[in-house]
């Protein structure tokens, strides 16, 4: 059924009573299913987006939706302040799935990153013998992994730190893809943790050389440095293994999930490590009044059992090809750049306008494909990890016809 108003009517009740902190692409959605999601006027599109991929099992997944339901209508937060049944079952379930000792449940994934740096920076001071308050957190340069003070701090981009300071000490930066000077900001026997993305998500898919990962893992174990993977984006089959981590069988100390670990339905994120790490942080030390609540519990096992179930890994893998294929093989003068991991994609506009990628972006939602930029002329193509081969097909289609009217 149509909606009762016009996209316009939304699009002002959104401008005049909610924070100007988004620039969102001026569709007004309504549903979705699978792959694809309705505008209020019943127009379909492609979601590739699917929420900055935490829809990587499609939208409304049945299997979630029905856990999500079924434990909606028994219990949904108790708090830790008493044991629920089902965050023990969630926490095996979790940590054999990923192999770790433990698992400290959060809610959004900059939680997932502030609790990694709490835990490591007490790591550094119980274990490593970091003497107090001379903790250091290496980060890479054009990193990514939220909008608190932390994450913030740890950014090298004006547009999220600017006239927000003064920032958290206590944090380097070295740039990305560059063991050499990570080695060198390892030398100094105060760094307790070096936190990246596998691939740099956010920053326009900025994926690494082969060997990046492995070295990582190299230098962190050769200086006694954490390993800290933030695979909130790039994780749950996204890249076309669980982990883009697995690529290089390079195994975290300290591995943070979120967005798809509830399929797009709750924030639920989670901290895994060994005890060694884990058992560091005491009752009192760190916690949130929803993380572990029964209901994301239930949610997050149905999400990361339907990863299996279906070998989303492997469709990542198979169709992110393919659509890296069909998108090589547009003749168009305004792509300078096509790069991904499974089917975390990316192009790059070459234009003289600079706001040219926002221009496509509306052009491709008038075809009917939902896409948004990133840092200006970069454009992220992250479809639900269900599409089929018939429908990269249709989607490229739709970007090569968006391409041959851009000008
Ligand atoms: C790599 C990465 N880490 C962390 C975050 C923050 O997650 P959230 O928005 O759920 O706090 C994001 C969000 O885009 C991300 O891409």
């Amino acid at each position: 059924m149509n909606s009762l108003h016009n996209t316009n009517y939304y699009l002002q009740l959104e401008e005049k009573y909610g924070a100007h902190n988004y620039h969102p692409l001026p569709v007004v959605l309504k549903k979705g299913k699978g792959i694809y999601v309705w505008d209020i006027e019943d127009k379909k599109y492609f979601d590739f987006l699917s929420g900055y991929s935490a829809v990587n099992q499609g939208h409304c997944h049945p299997a979630i939706i029905k856990a999500l339901q079924s434990q909606a209508e028994i219990l949904t937060l108790t708090s830790r302040a008493f044991h629920n049944d089902l965050l023990g079952e969630y926490e095996k379930f979790i940590t054999d799935y990923f192999g770790y000792d433990k698992v400290l449940p959060m809610n959004t994934g900059v939680e997932g990153g502030e609790t990694a740096i709490k835990l490591a920076r007490r790591w550094g001071y119980t274990k490593k013998g970091i003497e107090e308050n001379k903790a250091v957190i290496v980060f890479a340069e054009g990193n990514f992994w939220g909008r608190t003070m932390s994450a913030i701090s740890s950014s090298t981009d004006p547009s999220s730190y600017k006239n927000f300071g003064p920032f958290m000490p206590g944090f380097e930066i070295v740039p990305y893809n560059n063991l050499s000077a990570l080695e060198i900001s390892f030398q100094n026997k105060n760094v307790a943790g070096f936190m990246f993305e596998p691939i740099q998500g956010e920053a326009g898919v900025i994926v690494p050389d082969e060997g990046y990962l492995a070295g990582i893992r190299n230098l962190c174990t050769k200086y006694n440095v954490l390993m800290i993977a933030d695979e909130i984006q790039t994780g749950l089959s996204r890249t076309g293994k669980l982990l883009a981590c697995d690529h290089e069988l390079a195994k975290p100390d300290i591995l943070i999930l979120g967005k798809a670990l509830s399929g797009g339905t709750l924030p639920i994120s989670a901290v895994l490590c060994n005890d060694e790490i884990m058992l560091t942080i005491q009752p009192g030390e760190h916690g949130s009044t929803y993380g572990g609540n029964p209901l994301a519990c239930a949610v997050a096992m149905a999400a990361l059992s339907v990863l299996k179930d279906e070998k989303l890994d492997e469709n990542a893998e198979k169709m992110g090809k393919l659509f890296r294929e069909k998108l090589s093989a547009i003749k168009s003068p305004y792509i300078s750049c096509i790069r991904g991991r499974g089917l975390l994609n990316a192009i790059e506009i070459k234009h003289s306008e600079p706001n040219a990628a926002w221009e496509l972006c509306l052009i491709l939602k008038n075809n009917g494909l939902l896409a948004k930029p990133t840092h200006g002329d970069k454009i992220r193509f992250a479809p639900p990890l269900i599409i089929q081969e018939n429908e990269i097909t249709e989607a490229v289609d739709i970007i090569q016809k968006s391409l041959e009217t851009f000008k």
